[in-house]
């Protein structure tokens, strides 16, 4: 079996496997990463193949030290250095013009680099003893949901990658934020870390991407989409046409209500867990037998941003 629990024997052990040109998911604190030497073509190739994924959709690179950051870029200015002193390590990720260090693979041939240092302490272990940047999306097949545990990874690619190291579930549950740093910082996906924190440090940010280039395929109408439709509702008290119909609901229901399966998201309807707990949710629900899965709208604020994003790719996903 290919799943380790992360303790630090098994941490160098799975370094060496990176070093070689092997793939390896680790845990981060948003969600699982399928990670290779971002520096090895032929090792990031593989990740695209695992995981179906087009050539067009670049990575991240993830890196354990601010360090690391010079030799991947041209230029770190003013701006990128407030945002990461002040939330690295942490569910930043930052767009920054590219060095001839990164191979084109790892940004579809883009000119530029997306950036992280997570701050999960197995992943930076990993990614310091393996000595080199490491290339990661989520451990999922394109286009399916973001793993959140170990098991989701086991069993979404668990035959196909040389280590996953089990280092519990991911705290933060959603994929981090993606801030593009031009002359002005534009969002191109919402995410682990609320947008508002990120305005109260470099001031205003755009929304979105420029309607002519998709700059993220994270902003793909068609990602995050378990195999069950979801369908988003404000109300959630109301007898559902299926006979077997699934509700997620963002905190615990004041009344019965008839659907299959109920799953809460937060009890006391707080942001936080909720967002720690959707994939999960939507993982057992794809797996439960059920015809279609109601989720109750959040509010969208702070990390219900994100949140909300995902359902609506869950939602476009299923419906075309
Ligand atoms: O939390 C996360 O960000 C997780 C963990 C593993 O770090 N990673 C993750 O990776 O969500 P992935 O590949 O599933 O999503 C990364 C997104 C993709 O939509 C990709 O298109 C975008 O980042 N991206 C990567 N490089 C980019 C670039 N140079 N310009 C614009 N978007 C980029
Ligand atoms: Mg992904």
């Amino acid at each position: 079996m290919n799943l380790l629990k992360a303790n630090p024997e098994n941490i160098r052990k799975a370094a060496e496997i990176i070093r070689q040109g092997g793939l390896v998911s680790f845990p981060t604190e948003t969600v699982y990463g399928l990670g290779a030497d971002a520096l090895n073509p032929i090792a990031v190739s593989r990740i695209f193949e695992v995981k179906d994924r087009p050539y067009f959709d670049p990575m991240i690179v993830h890196i354990a030290d601010i360090s690391a950051v010079h030799d991947l870029v041209t230029h770190f200015g003013e701006m990128a250095q407030k945002l990461t002193e002040r939330f690295w390590p942490g569910p930043l990720t930052i767009v920054l013009e590219k060095s001839s260090r990164v191979p084109d693979i790892v940004t579809a041939g883009l000119d530029t680099v997306a950036l992280r240092m997570p701050s999960n302490s197995v992943a930076l272990d990993l990614i310091a003893i393996a000595g080199t940047p490491v290339a990661a999306p989520s451990a999922n097949p394109f286009g399916y949901l973001s793993p959140t545990s170990a098991a989701h990874v086991a069993k979404q690619l668990g035959d196909r990658i040389d280590v996953i190291l089990d280092g519990g579930t991911c705290p933060v549950g959603v994929e981090s934020t993606i801030l593009k740093i031009d002359d002005t910082p534009r969002l191109l996906r919402p995410g682990g870390l609320p947008v508002e924190d990120i305005e109260e440090v470099i001031g205003r940010v755009e929304e979105g991407h420029s309607p002519e280039k998709i700059d993220s395929p994270g902003q793909l109408p068609t990602h995050y989409a378990p195999r069950v439709p979801v369908r988003i509702v404000e109300d959630i008290y109301f007898e559902p046409e299926e006979s077997s119909a699934a509700l997620i609901a963002y905190k615990t229901p004041a009344r019965e209500l008839t659907f299959k399966h109920i799953e809460v998201l937060s009890p006391d309807g707080n942001l936080r867990d909720a967002a720690a707990n959707l994939f999960s949710c939507l993982h057992r629900l794809d797996s439960a037998d059920v015809d279609i899965i109601y989720v109750e709208a959040v509010p969208e604020t702070g990390l219900g941003r994100a949140i909300m994003d995902r359902l609506r790719k869950a939602v476009a996903g299923k419906s075309h």
